[in-house]
């Protein structure tokens, strides 16, 4: 079939997915297989992660009216009281989900949501909400029409969901503690900690927040919280999550036991516990951002959304950007293979699988959120490829997809290492499948569109730990005198050596980077 047929039929099966409420459009159900059995499980659900790159497909067409009505029933749920048991979930919190159920004798509707307490596990969305606050973002921006975002419910969502998050507590880090299967990887999978697909998803919504939040009243003071919270995130997450060969091999060589501030092993990372497959896996030229890091412990496996989204948000410096693109140019087979695009690498196999799935028959060894392979993923490439002015690479992957999607069905996931296999327990007709295909044809077309997903670099924020990598190949922003910028106390930003002529306040200031304006 033609791609151009393709997209016909993609956008067919995508407006059969749309659920109705009184009427209206309110969001598009997460498959729309004819099986009785599916009924048990939510696939016939509105997901608020699922309906995103349908939302934005429909805004590219030009159909905003959906994604408005959804906007703003999410926002209304968002009210709702939520229990788990006897325990009352904070305010903030957006459903994962929700349906609309019909009263057969009356004919009444009511719209139904779970914020975890019917789900598999009692998993936690803390992405609903984010997803949510970066769809107004791109309603707004592709619409012009502010009334949405300015309504007093949206402004009060919006400072409800970041509030959840920014919360004090015992964080001695910048990033979002979360409890395992908290996102789109909604199953036991080691996540738990700081996940980077969390993190990179929190700085969007973060930056889309603060850009939507009218400056009133105490609304300002919560705007500076928003700010300060995102400059230390830049900084933690271009940091220390960043790999690449370079600070691989630094990892390998690291000393460990080190107290007080001149640590540079900061937080105690065993260069034993650097798997054998990462130095395979790392090219020369390219790196990426690991999937977690807390003390004592770096998750080495690549995550696709977290590496996608800090390109597209400019969480990743525009270095860093171009750098995972060419690693994904160099690890092709891994990431993209048969099918784009594997969710992790590598996956956790024998004993490892056992220990840290709970022995999950669904996610075996490269299967679904375990080095499955989803095609929902095709958009999160695209726009990254797009912002990095690479969008060839996401042409490739979409002829790869295009090969098999029609003609399997449009399924959820695919198996193996390569993902040549239709996932074991794949939907088929799964919605995502068919709007992430559909929105990297739509980008693609009109590449202009992407800004409504994509944020400028955040220039006060312009540390580059690229300076002296191996996948550095020049540009300014850094301290690029051999020295090191660590947080001190008593200084809001990090701190040059005394040696280094970056030390100097006045050169330091004007200097083309080196230090994190905390
Ligand atoms: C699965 C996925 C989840 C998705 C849901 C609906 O549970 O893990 O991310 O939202 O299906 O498609």
């Amino acid at each position: 079939m033609s791609s151009g047929s393709l997209k016909k039929e993609a956008w067919e099966a995508l407006r059969k997915a749309v659920m109705y409420h009184r009427g209206k459009p309110i969001g598009t159900i997460a498959a729309t297989t004819l099986d009785p059995l599916e009924d048990a499980l939510n696939y016939n659900q509105v997901f608020m992660r699922d309906f995103f790159s349908a939302g934005i497909s429909f805004l590219v067409a030009g159909e905003p009216e959906m994604v408005k009505n959804f906007l703003l029933m999410a926002v209304q749920l968002q009210g709702n009281e939520k229990q788990v048991d006897c325990f009352t979930l904070g305010e903030g919190v957006m459903p994962a989900s929700f349906k609309v159920t019909v009263d057969p004798a009356t004919k009444h509707e009511t719209v139904e949501a779970d914020f975890g307490e019917a789900a598999i596990a009692r998993v936690a969305p803390v992405d609903s909400g984010f997803w949510w606050i970066v769809l107004l973002r791109a309603y707004t921006h592709s619409t012009g029409d502010h009334s949405v975002a300015n309504s007093p419910q949206c402004q009060l969502g919006i400072i409800r969901c970041l509030n959840l998050c920014l919360k004090d507590g015992f964080d001695t880090f910048p990033t979002l503690l979360c409890a395992d299967g908290c996102s789109m990887i909604d199953r036991r999978m080691g996540i738990y900690g700081y996940p980077l697909d969390i993190q990179s998803l929190f700085y969007m919504a973060l930056r889309c927040g603060k850009e939507l939040l009218r400056r009133e009243g105490d609304v300002t003071e919560f705007v500076d919280r928003i700010d300060k919270r995102l400059h230390a995130l830049t900084f933690h997450m271009r940091q220390y999550f960043w790999l690449d060969h370079k600070q691989l091999n630094n990892i390998y060589r690291y000393k460990t036991e080190e107290y007080s501030f001149t640590a540079v092993n900061k937080f105690n990372i065993m260069p034993d516990s650097l798997p054998d497959w990462v130095f395979d896996f790392m090219p020369n030229k390219g790196g990426y951002m690991v999937g977690n890091v807390s003390p004592a412990f770096m998750d080495f496996r690549w995550f696709t959304i977290g590496n996608f989204l800090a390109i597209t948000s400019s969480l990743a410096t525009p270095q860093q950007s171009q750098a995972i693109m060419d690693l994904v140019e160099a690890r092709w087979d891994e990431i993209i293979g048969e099918m784009p695009v594997k969710c992790a690498y590598p996956a956790l196999e024998g004993e490892e699988w056992r220990i840290i799935t709970g022995c999950d028959p669904k996610n075996t060894r490269w299967s679904y959120h375990n080095g499955g392979s989803w095609p929902v993923f095709l958009w999160f490439l695209t726009a990254a490829a797009i912002k990095a002015g690479r969008p060839q690479i996401a042409r490739r992957a979409v002829e790869v997809a295009e090969r098999r999607l029609y003609e399997d069905d449009w399924p959820e996931y695919y198996d193996g290492k390569l993902g040549r296999t239709i996932g074991k327990q794949a939907r088929k007709l799964q919605t995502w499948s068919i709007s992430g295909y559909l929105l990297s044809k739509l980008l693609l077309e009109d590449p202009s569109q992407v800004t409504m997903l994509c944020m400028d670099e955040d220039k006060r924020c312009r540390t580059n730990p690229l300076a002296k990598s191996s996948s550095y190949s020049g540009g300014g922003g850094s301290c690029d005198k051999g020295c090191r910028p660590t947080m001190v106390p008593g200084h809001a930003h990090s701190v040059h050596s005394p040696s280094c002529p970056l030390s100097n306040p006045n050169i330091r200031n004007n200097s083309e980077g080196g230090y994190c304006g905390l």
